[in-house]
């Protein structure tokens, strides 16, 4: 098990942007598991079945192959060989990812794939519950928040259309590995921070836990 730093957040939080940024600094891999979520909603609407449907969902999920693996620093899932990528940030799918999310079977079938990830590389994961649930051994765990209205700007900002109170309601009240603040996770809010502001932070933090930095 290599390590892993952990950041969960709501929608439009700046996760994204800080994950990237932060794997980038320190030479390891990034994995958006929101994507793989996004991944399987995709693979459930092209194959014309109802994404609240857990029934159907999981008759879709029975007759694929799912596989991951690092496309260079990225780790990617696909389906039946099919990778997902351009069409994950597509509103349908925006719209229909968390009545997936919710769906046991499904975050089942991902967690075994987002956990075999850090079999190979060093980790920054970003998602809903992965200090929480995926990895709660992690001692580098990050929770990076901002206001409500600076979380739809930020969204409006990328022309995306997105209910992100809507997602955030359906993702913090679902039944299995809900989006939380785990118990030792370091909360930061980024409402008045720029994204070096924040990898600033995460990165002092690290180095007070302990973790070793790149030389540069
Ligand atoms: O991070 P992003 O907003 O792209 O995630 C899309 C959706 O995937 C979330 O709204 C949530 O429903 C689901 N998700 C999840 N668990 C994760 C990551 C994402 O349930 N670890």
């Amino acid at each position: 098990m290599r390590t892993i730093i952990a950041i969960d957040g709501p929608a439009a939080s700046g996760k994204s942007t800080v994950a990237h940024e932060l794997a980038a600094r320190l030479f390891y891999a990034h994995v958006n598991s929101g994507a793989f979520y996004r991944a399987f909603t995709w693979w459930v609407l092209r194959a014309k079945a109802d994404p609240t449907s857990v029934e159907e969902a999981a008759a879709v999920l029975e007759r694929t192959k799912l596989s991951s693996r690092f496309e260079g620093n990225e780790g990617i899932l696909l389906l039946d060989d099919v990778d997902p990528t351009p069409h994950v940030r597509d509103d349908a799918v925006t719209h229909a990812v968390s009545f997936i999310a919710r769906m046991l079977p499904v975050r089942e079938a991902l967690t075994t794939h987002l956990r075999s990830l850090a079999e190979e590389r060093d980790l920054v994961m970003e998602g809903r519950d992965i200090g929480s649930f995926v990895f709660p051994d992690t001692p580098y765990k990050f929770y990076i928040d901002a206001s409500p209205e600076v979380r739809r700007a930020r969204r409006q900002a990328q022309g995306h259309h997105d209910e992100i109170a809507t997602r955030d309601r359906i993702d913090s009240s679902r039944a299995y590995a809900p989006l939380t603040i785990a118990e030792d996770a370091h909360m930061i809010d980024s409402t008045h921070l720029t994204i070096d502001g924040v990898v600033g932070e995460v990165i002092g933090l690290l180095k007070l836990l302990g973790l070793s930095m790149p030389a540069r």
